[in-house]
């Protein structure tokens, strides 16, 4: 079913449906923030790998992505958004549940990732199945466990919608909108979604100290985990099999690449802000960082594809796992959770 989506996205085949009943949702932006609009290149980051090409970054085009981004319009009967699944005080991941509820409450098969720093993401989704941020809403919108729509009918409806004419053509410049550019104003939004400000930058900056626990977590994280959670955005965006299973139900990278060697291999996961995107893991099994550092230490399953680096454990003291965990929170930045900018539009 899955694999049918991505070609239906593929071809941008669209089929038409009856019009839905327009109606405007959010009417005006919260206008507290006013600082000059750029993209703020952290300076530990390397540069991105989203350079806004023929998507030339501005506010409209930013405050409309962000519009988007918490309006249920864009799903088939109303009644979710992108927000529903991607909550900010939960780093955009979703709100604390293992698996989200699309239209109809149909359920998908993989826990909601949470969304920071994908200006610099080589691919998006667990199995990395789409190669572009542009692209990437594609799939929310028309599947049928997320947003349920099609790219025609969003369209329409979308045209019918004079807030929406109007945003568009502020941001644009343009008179009739199309899937292009929806679809360049949620990459607007979401590759501006950057989190660079936690305890740790602030280490890393000298401009404060770790705790003696932190540090001690930070040695061990060096040593046992940054070959895959790799600093500064504590991921190095391959694809590997961590030993969950045996024999996973969900194959993973295997659906995209179709090699059998790539059976069970996740994206690796960022970890900023990983003390507010429980549950963890493509499916959500695991609901706090306890569970986690036991797992990585004595749970891991063999298999043949099990990454190198998790042959044998990576057994890891009870002292040890408490440690890492109280670095992990060093990872939590306070000013992109609740960043007024991020947050969703005030209805006025
Ligand atoms: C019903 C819940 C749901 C809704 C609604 C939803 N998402 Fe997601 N999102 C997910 C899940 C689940 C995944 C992981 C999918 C996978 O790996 O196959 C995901 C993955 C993503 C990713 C990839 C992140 C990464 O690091 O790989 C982005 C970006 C994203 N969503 C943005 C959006 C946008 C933009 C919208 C609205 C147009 C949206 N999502 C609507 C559940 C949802
Ligand atoms: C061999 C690469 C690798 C190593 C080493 C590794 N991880 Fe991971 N980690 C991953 C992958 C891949 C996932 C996602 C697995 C999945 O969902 O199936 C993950 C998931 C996680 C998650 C869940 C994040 C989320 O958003 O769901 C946490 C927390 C985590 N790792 C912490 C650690 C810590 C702490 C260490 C060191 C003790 C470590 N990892 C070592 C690859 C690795």
């Amino acid at each position: 079913m899955r694999v049918l989506t991505y070609l239906i996205i593929l071809f941008y085949m669209v089929s038409c449906k009856k019009e839905a009943e327009i109606k405007p949702v959010v009417k005006s932006v919260d206008t507290t923030y006013t600082s000059t609009f750029s993209f703020n290149q952290p300076s530990n980051f390397p540069s991105p790998h989203y350079t806004f090409y023929k998507n030339s970054l501005t506010q409209k085009g930013f405050e409309l992505g962000r519009y988007l981004f918490y309006d249920p319009i864009l799903s088939l009967d109303s009644s979710i958004s992108c927000s529903t699944c991607h909550a900010q005080q939960h780093g955009f991941a979703d709100h604390n549940i293992p698996l989200s509820k699309g239209v109809d409450k149909k359920f998908g098969t993989r826990n909601a990732p949470a969304l920071m720093n994908l200006a610099w993401s080589t691919s998006f989704m667990w199995d990395g199945g789409v190669n572009h941020i542009e692209v990437q809403p594609l799939v929310p919108l028309t599947s049928e466990h997320e947003l349920g729509e099609t790219m025609a009918n969003l369209v329409i409806k979308l045209n019918k919608n004079s807030f929406y004419k109007k945003k568009f053509k502020e941001a644009f410049g343009v008179e009739t909108i199309t899937d292009q550019k929806l679809l360049h104003a949620l990459a607007q939004f979401t590759s501006m979604l950057i989190s660079s400000n936690a305890k740790y930058d602030q280490v890393i900056a000298g401009k404060t100290s770790f705790t003696p626990q932190e540090q001690q977590g930070y040695e061990l994280f060096k040593a046992k985990c940054a070959n895959c959670h790799t600093e500064p955005l504590f991921t190095d965006y391959s694809f590997r099999n961590t030993g969950l299973e045996s024999n996973f139900k969900d194959i993973g990278r295997e659906r995209v690449t179709q090699d059998p060697a790539d059976r069970g291999k996740f994206k690796v996961p960022t970890l900023r802000n990983v003390e507010f995107t429980y549950p963890y893991m493509h499916d959500g099994r695991l609901f706090n960082l306890e569970q986690v550092l036991a797992f990585k230490s004595s749970g891991i399953q063999d298999s043949p594809n099990l990454d190198p680096s998790l042959k044998n454990g990576l057994n890891l003291s009870k002292e040890e796992q408490q440690a890492i965990i109280a670095f992990l929170k060093t990872l939590s930045d306070y000013t992109f959770i609740g960043n007024p900018m991020y947050a969703e539009p005030v209805i006025k």
